[in-house]
């Protein structure tokens, strides 16, 4: 709890919760808080090709086991989603360090960037870089909200966009990944639970084009006002998600050029939607062409990230159930473990959140239950190392 309420005061956003994001200032300082705790720990700092840091508890070398989560946050994020995971494993290595234990393999702390996806768009940037998911020519050409791309944002905080891309020999070195995090709905009354699988996902971007206009002068049948269509969307967003049993959010709409006596020329929309991701997203494209044909505008739709159902390894989750005697649980939530499951054992430990609410400043664990984790995290890597 210490570790982390050094971190209480980086990076706090305006209007509440925190706003820490790939490449920024806020998330700077806390990578930089990382290197000398790690450092504190008697653990070795690298940065790898994507911006990912890695600690190493002894040599780094191939089949290691790690542990860590990511330091940025969504835009108004809680405390918890990240951090947890980093402070929990720096944790962790001190409990083990103070038991006399040494880890009969490779060891590693990481830290992941963008985990959120909140400043560039594609969730689980630093992992899915690492791993060849995502493009490494697609990903520097990202653009934050403000026109920076992430190849000038990596410059800036000393990281060399030129050499991002698939990386053979930290992927070859992750033998084991197992993530602290903490539970991010109200799935959990017990303490600590194993995860078991992640939803489909993804982010589909809605661009929507009418025709500016006054919004005095302009009587209702000669406008072309994307307004209308990208409601439309949002609804049935809600309608079809409701349907076959899946999740789906619109928490990001940007009218152009957004000025109240503006019909707009323009709209975006960022859909979110989880479960049967794709399904809901054929169905919606479907709702938001014929809304957008019926106010005389246009709609294009751009898959912005995707990724499948995914289930965690299951001799590792049977292994930490039983060590740990916790329960599994699902997710809705994606997790750099997720994209590291296609490559090596992965797993999550969530910790209990009384609120169930996440993404928001409400976000909370208690002190006990956050040293639960902690204590299930050092078990279940002294019992991996092995
Ligand atoms: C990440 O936390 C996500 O599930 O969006
Ligand atoms: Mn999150
Ligand atoms: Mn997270
Ligand atoms: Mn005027």
């Amino acid at each position: 709890m210490s570790l982390l309420d050094d971190l209480a005061d980086v990076g706090r956003a305006a209007g509440g919760g925190y706003a820490r994001h790939g490449f920024d200032r806020a998330e700077a300082e806390l990578r930089e808080w990382f290197r000398e705790q790690a450092g504190r720990s008697g653990l070795d700092v690298e940065t790898d090709r994507n911006g990912n840091l890695w600690a190493w508890w002894g040599e780094p070398g191939r089949d290691a086991l790690v542990t860590g989560s990511h330091l940025d946050s969504v835009p108004g994020g809680g405390a918890f989603d990240g951090p947890l995971g980093v402070a929990g494993a720096l944790a962790a290595v001190s409990r083990l360090r103070g038991r006399g234990f040494t880890p009969a393999r490779p060891f590693a702390v990481v830290v992941f960037a963008e985990e959120e996806g909140g400043r560039f768009g594609v969730p689980c940037l630093g992992s899915r870089l690492l791993t060849g998911a995502l493009d490494a020519d697609r990903a520097r050409a990202l653009r934050d909200p403000d026109g920076v791309t992430l190849a000038e944002a990596a410059e800036r905080a000393g990281v060399d966009p030129a050499r991002f891309g698939r990386d053979d020999v930290a992927l070859d070195r992750i033998g084991t990944f197992v993530e602290l995090h903490i539970e991010q709905g109200r799935g959990l009354d017990v303490p600590v639970a194993v995860g078991s699988t992640v939803l489909e996902h993804g982010r589909w971007r809605f661009s929507f084009t009418g025709q500016g206009n006054h919004a005095g002068t302009t009587i209702l049948r000669d406008r072309r006002d994307p307004m209308v269509p990208a409601a439309g969307t949002v609804l049935a967003a809600r309608r079809v998600a409701s349907t076959v049993d899946s999740r789906a959010t619109v928490g990001r709409l940007v009218p152009r050029p957004g000025g109240t006596n503006v019909i707009p020329s323009g709209v975006d929309l960022w859909l979110d939607a989880r479960g049967r991701s794709r399904d809901v997203v054929a169905e919606v494209t479907a709702a938001a062409e014929r809304a957008a044909a019926a106010e005389g505008c246009t709609v294009t739709v751009t898959q912005e990230s995707y990724g499948g159902t995914v289930t965690f390894d299951p001799a590792l989750r049977e292994r930490l159930t039983g060590l740990l005697d916790a329960p599994e649980l699902a997710t809705g939530a994606g997790h750099d473990a997720a994209i590291l499951a296609a490559h090596a054992p992965a797993a999550m430990l969530y910790v209990r959140n009384p609120t169930g609410i996440s993404h928001a400043p409400e976000e909370f664990a208690e002190d006990v239950d956050v040293e639960e984790g902690v204590v299930a995290l050092a078990r279940a890597l002294e019992s991996l190392s092995t």
